[in-house]
This record gives structure tokens, C-alpha cells and sequence, in this order.
């Protein structure tokens, strides 16, 4: 018997019945929204690639079962900028080289954004490390990541 899950996503609602119970949210965007920003790194919690927000708050979408998110809004990366202007966090990204490869970008972006807009940033930049410690880069841009949520913190 199909669950049905009724969810909005970046704005659009959806209604959709799953036959298993198992898929995560990962993999509901990527594969039956066909949104691939939002990538598999790990798939177990570790590496924060796969960050979305849920209600708001920085959630591993790697972590959350679809079946639980009747009435849930979630905001993926293809999401955040407003049409063709980008969001700060966005912008910051680029000016200040937040990423090499790109591969954990969009879930660094992501994180960033909820840090910031749960006021949890601020200005120093131990804290900003910390707040973003669960998204790890193996190209280790770290220094333009941080200097990037800094930026758009002000
Ligand atoms: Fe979800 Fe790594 S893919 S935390």
C-alpha cells in the first residue's frame, strides 16, 4: 500500500505516494523531483553534502525518511536564489573561492544559509568553523568557505 506524503518543495507543492517507506529525502529530490543539486556523499550522516533546509532549519536529507514529511517545506539549492539574483550566501561563495571541485558546494551553501538565518554566525570566525564543521570539503577550501559565511554575516 502506497504512503502518501503531501509536502512543498522550493515553493512547489507536491503530492506524492511512495511504495516504500525506506526512501529518504535525498533521494526523493534527486530522483522522483529530479532536483540533483543536493548531493550523496556519504549517505549516512556524515559528511554534509546532502544538507537541505526543513522548516527552516540545516537538516541531512540523507537522514529523514520521505514518509515523514507530510506538511514539511523544504528548500533545496536550486531554491534559495531569487530568480536570477542570487542569494548573499550565493555570492559570497563566489567572491570569496568557497569551493574547488564544487562537489560539497551546494550543501555548504545550504548549511551557511541556516547558520545565518538562525543567527547562530556572527562575526567570529571560531564559531563560524564550528557551526559548519559537519560539512566536510576534501579539496579543504575551508579558508574561502569561512570567509564567505563571514561576509555574508555582515
Ligand atoms: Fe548525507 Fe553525507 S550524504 S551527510
Amino acid at each position: 500500500m502506497p504512503y502518501s506524503v503531501r509536502l512543498t518543495v522550493n515553493g512547489m507543492p507536491h503530492d506524492l505516494a511512495l511504495d516504500d517507506p525506506r526512501v529518504t529525502l535525498l533521494d526523493l529530490l534527486r530522483e522522483r523531483l529530479a532536483l540533483p543539486g543536493t548531493k550523496k556523499g556519504c549517505d549516512r550522516g556524515q559528511c554534509g553534502a546532502c544538507t537541505v533546509l526543513l522548516d527552516g532549519r540545516r537538516t541531512n536529507a540523507c537522514l529523514v525518511l520521505a514518509v515523514t514529511l507530510d506538511g514539511a517545506a523544504v528548500t533545496t539549492i536550486e531554491g534559495l536564489a531569487s530568480g536570477e539574483e542570487l542569494h548573499p550566501i550565493q555570492a559570497a561563495f563566489l567572491e570569496h573561492d568557497g569551493l574547488q571541485c564544487g562537489y560539497c558546494t551546494p550543501g555548504q551553501i545550504m548549511s551557511a544559509a541556516g547558520l545565518i538565518s538562525e543567527g547562530h554566525a556572527g562575526d567570529d570566525l571560531d564559531r563560524i568553523r564550528e557551526g559548519m564543521s559537519g560539512n566536510l570539503c576534501r579539496c579543504a577550501a575551508y579558508h574561502g568557505i569561512t570567509r564567505a559565511v563571514q561576509d555574508a554575516t555582515r
